[in-house]
């Protein structure tokens, strides 16, 4: 194990997922995790995990909703373990549907959580760098999303996008104080994700199916959370910039690039209701059976 990172690290949505794999690869390499999440308990399952591992840890309920949750956070933390060098601004998740299935409740029920605790995050231990002279990095969870325009969730897209342009405008404005902002875009990872993924439109029945789908195909052919783990602690250390992760979200970044309007006209076909349709029609019983087939893992990654 190595013990030269002495760093100390807050992530949010700890608990699970991509967050828990964060915590612990960088509790590994011997920096102090502040694992955060708004389940407590799966907070401190994650510390767990890391004193078994002999990292250090300590867990914290917050919910990355609550404006004055982040400034009591920061001046916890500070307090009891020092400022961060690090943070991980992780916690979000999905829904599923057409742009009209989504309701005005839903664009701020996620923007909260996608967004504005994406900038608060960053307002609250950006200023708490600066204040006390650390030269940090923020690191933000965006998606391949941000830049493939697929219409499965409109809404999800239109926050990561909104989270990658974020990045790199912070980016630029901090480099004079010596912080460093990312903005990592994994593609299709095994987690939790695609389990508590809200499925609108649509009756109980489809979208029952239709998550078990999702979450069997995550659990079959997903990217173990830990190579986003590995990218966050190499950005941390490199100061990258945006940084794709997993070969998909790599093709969607060069093609975006390359290719916008290839993008724009293949998005045109990636409808949930055809895509549902079409796998009806042509993958076999046994086949779909096997793609919904593990139980859902949940946190306990
Ligand atoms: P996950 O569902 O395993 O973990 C998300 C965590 O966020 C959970 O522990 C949950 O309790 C926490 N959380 C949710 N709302 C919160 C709130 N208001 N306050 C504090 N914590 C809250 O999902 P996963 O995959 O680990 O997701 C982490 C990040 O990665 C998310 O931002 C997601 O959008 C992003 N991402 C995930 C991908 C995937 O394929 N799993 C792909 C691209 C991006």
């Amino acid at each position: 194990m190595n013990r030269s990172d002495n760093r100390t690290v807050l992530i949010t949505g700890a608990g699970s997922g991509i967050g828990r794999a964060t915590a612990r690869r960088f509790a590994r390499r011997g920096a102090m995790a502040i694992v955060t999440d708004i389940n407590e308990e799966s907070a401190r399952e994650t510390v767990a995990l890391i004193k078994g591992e002999g990292g250090r840890a300590h867990a914290y309920h917050h919910d990355v909703t609550d404006p004055a949750a982040w400034a009591q956070l920061a001046g916890v933390v500070a307090l009891k373990h020092g400022e961060p060098n690090v943070v991980v601004n992780n916690a979000g998740f999905t829904t599923a549907g057409r742009f009209f299935d989504h309701t005005a409740e839903d664009w701020e029920r996620m923007l909260a959580v996608n967004v504005m605790a994406v900038i608060q995050g960053s307002r609250v231990f950006a200023q708490q760098m600066i204040g006390s002279g650390v030269r940090g990095n923020i690191i933000n969870i965006a998606s391949g999303a941000a830049y493939v325009p697929v219409p499965l969730s409109t809404l999800y897209s239109v926050t990561k996008a909104a989270v990658l342009m974020a990045s790199e405008c912070l980016r630029a404005d901090l480099a004079r104080h010596g912080i460093g902002v990312t903005a990592i875009c994994p593609g299709f990872i095994n987690t939790a994700f695609f389990d508590s993924a809200e499925h609108l439109g649509i009756d109980d029945n489809e979208g029952a199916l239709r998550r078990s789908i999702s979450s069997g195909l995550a659990k079959r052919v997903g990217h173990d959370p830990d190579i986003v783990a590995k990218a966050i602690v190499q950005s941390s250390v490199l100061n990258t910039a945006v940084r794709p992760v997993g070969f998909e979200s790599h093709i969607g970044y060069a093609l975006a690039r390359l290719s916008p309007g290839l993008m724009r006209f293949g998005a045109r076909f990636a409808k949930g209701d055809e895509l549902s349709a079409l796998g009806k029609r042509i993958v076999p019983e046994p086949v779909m059976d096997w793609l919904a087939g593990p139980a859902a893992t949940g946190a306990a990654r």
